[in-house]
């Protein structure tokens, strides 16, 4: 009996999903295609290599005082951690049994830090900060690793160029029931 209505609770929901999909290609009249604008306004991930990285600059001068003002109270003066993450140091420490990943330690490209920062901080008020002052936090937060020097000024050009210390750190995994996608 348990069987039979399990049967029947299966077909029941497939006729369903027949009968949705049936639906689904008809118009409702709700919603609106989604403008260009709106698109691009979603579309901001940025490629590894630097690809997508919007017109502008920021020197670590400046994104000093951005990070004192919209990051320090959760990630510490110094990048030393608090609420948030630790931002700096480590380095040297991943093959050791207590590894400290930071940006600096353990972040493979540069120009992933610009496109977290845009996309998710500060984390109170996320996607708030101009192009330039993520081109500007970013370098700063680079240059506290000591992976760029304290007068830089980083673009698109520039952060793409950056080589992170763990960029080569990476190895793909050995398990033989894994494979490399
Ligand atoms: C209100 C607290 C808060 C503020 C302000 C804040 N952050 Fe964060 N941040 C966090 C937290 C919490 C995380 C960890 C988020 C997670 O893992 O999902 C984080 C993660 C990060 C990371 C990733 C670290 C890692 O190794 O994964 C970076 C980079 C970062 N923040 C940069 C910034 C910058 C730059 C600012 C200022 C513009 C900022 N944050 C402001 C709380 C904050």
């Amino acid at each position: 009996m348990a069987r039979l209505e399990l049967t029947t609770a299966l077909l029941t929901s497939a006729i369903m999903t027949v009968v949705v999909a049936a639906h689904a290609e008809e118009r409702y009249g709700i919603g609106s295609p989604a403008t260009p604008a709106e698109i691009a306004g979603w579309n901001i991930d940025i490629g590894r290599d630097g690809s997508n990285l919007p017109p502008g600059s920021g020197s670590v001068e400046r994104g000093r005082v951005v990070f004192s003002e919209q990051c320090a109270a959760c990630h510490g003066d110094n990048g030393q951690g608090g609420v948030g993450d630790r931002l700096v140091g480590g380095q040297g420490t991943l093959a050791s049994p207590k590894p400290i990943r930071t940006v600096g330690s353990y972040w493979p490209y540069a120009s992933t830090l610009f496109d977290y920062i845009r996309r998710a901080m500060p984390q109170n008020a996320p996607q708030s900060l101009s192009n330039e002052d993520v081109y500007a936090v970013s370098a700063y937060i680079l240059s506290l690793n000591g992976v760029v020097p304290a007068n830089a000024v980083l673009d698109a050009k520039s952060l793409a160029a950056v080589k992170m210390p763990n960029r080569d750190g990476f190895v793909s995994d050995p398990r033989p029931d894994v494979h490399d996608r």
